[in-house]
């Protein structure tokens, strides 16, 4: 009896050693590792984006070494080095900063590792150093909160004064957000940008400089131009203490589209939302497998996305993932 049942428990074991070692990826005979530098935990959106990467990475089989850069560049570049040094098979990161990447990179490709972009491009002359670049087009993202505003004052004379919380000073989004907008508004005069300031997509960053803000338009001010729902969140609370009525008194245009945004949406604090997803693991996990395997892949990668106002925030908030 005991032979046998320590038999089933040995033939169990196998099974389960045999299902987990056929989950994994591999890279030749051995696992593929990915080394995985991220932005850091600004937000809610980024949080999602750590819990989509990390998931994925699981479920492919894939062994992953993350590593957090607390929005320092300089902690990315380190990460990257030791992801060399360490021989992982691909490379992958979300860059902080748009620029001042050749260098480290060039180290990547000397070394044989392809480097896979995620979330945030960089800008560099030599496209060569990396694969591909997967996630939103933040240009894209500018435009669309750029036309929800000419629609919104289509039948106002103006003049239309918008304080804007950029997010990170030399990041894709701050800058792709920012240029976005300025592309649909720049011929029409009525629009103006009377302050522009970084929050680094915190909530307490938002709420820091539209307190300064408040102070010194208050009532001037027409739109908050946030680039993303934390410092929206974050410019509501600070709003709300100066006795200004975000979604009423002044139009908040937000991004990302999380939970959180569509709450204050519901609660007719954000008038609108401009969808960026960060559930983008499975399609790097994807790209990575590919990359492994030699295949050819596209050199950009476009995450499909919307615009939500408010009127639809209750219909959709039960769907929202992140
Ligand atoms: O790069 C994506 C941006 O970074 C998101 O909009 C923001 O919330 C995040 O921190």
């Amino acid at each position: 009896m005991k032979v046998a049942t320590r038999l089933i428990a040995g033939l169990l074991v196998g099974a389960a050693l045999t299902v987990a070692a056929s989950v994994n990826s591999f890279a030749g005979d051995k696992q593929i590792t990915l080394g995985f530098s991220q932005v850091g935990a600004e937000s809610a959106w980024r949080t999602a984006n750590t819990v989509s990467v990390k998931t994925s990475a699981k479920d492919a089989g894939i062994n992953l070494k993350f590593s957090d850069a607390q929005q320092k560049q300089e902690n990315q570049i380190k990460a990257i080095r030791s992801f060399i040094a360490q021989k992982v098979d691909v490379i992958a990161f979300s860059p902080v900063v748009e620029s001042g990447w050749e260098p480290v990179l060039t180290e990547a490709k000397n070394a044989k590792i392809p480097v896979i972009l995620t979330d945030r491009s960089i800008d560099v002359k030599d496209t060569s150093l990396y694969v591909t670049m997967i996630g939103s087009d933040f240009l894209e993202e500018g435009r669309r909160a750029g036309r929800w505003l000419e629609e919104r004052y289509k039948n106002e004379a103006g003049p239309i004064n918008i304080a804007e919380l950029q997010g990170t000073v030399g990041s894709a989004p701050a800058n792709d957000r920012h240029a976005g907008l300025m592309e649909v508004i720049k011929n029409d005069p009525k629009f103006k940008i009377i302050a522009s300031q970084s929050g680094d997509f915190t909530l307490a960053g938002g709420k820091q400089v539209m307190e300064a803000f408040a102070k010194t338009y208050g009532k001037q001010i027409n739109v908050v131009y946030a680039h993303n729902d934390d410092m929206a969140l974050g410019a509501i609370q600070a709003m709300e203490e100066a006795g200004i009525k975000p979604g009423k008194d002044v139009s908040v245009v937000s991004f990302d589209a999380t939970k959180g945004g569509f709450e204050a949406m519901i609660a007719g604090k954000i008038n609108v939302d401009v969808e960026c997803s960060p559930l983008l693991g499975p399609q790097l996990m994807t790209a990575v497998k590919d990359v492994v395997a030699g295949k050819q892949l596209p050199k950009r990668i476009v995450t499909n996305e919307t615009v939500f106002p408010m009127s639809v925030a209750a219909q959709i908030l039960p769907q929202r993932k992140y």
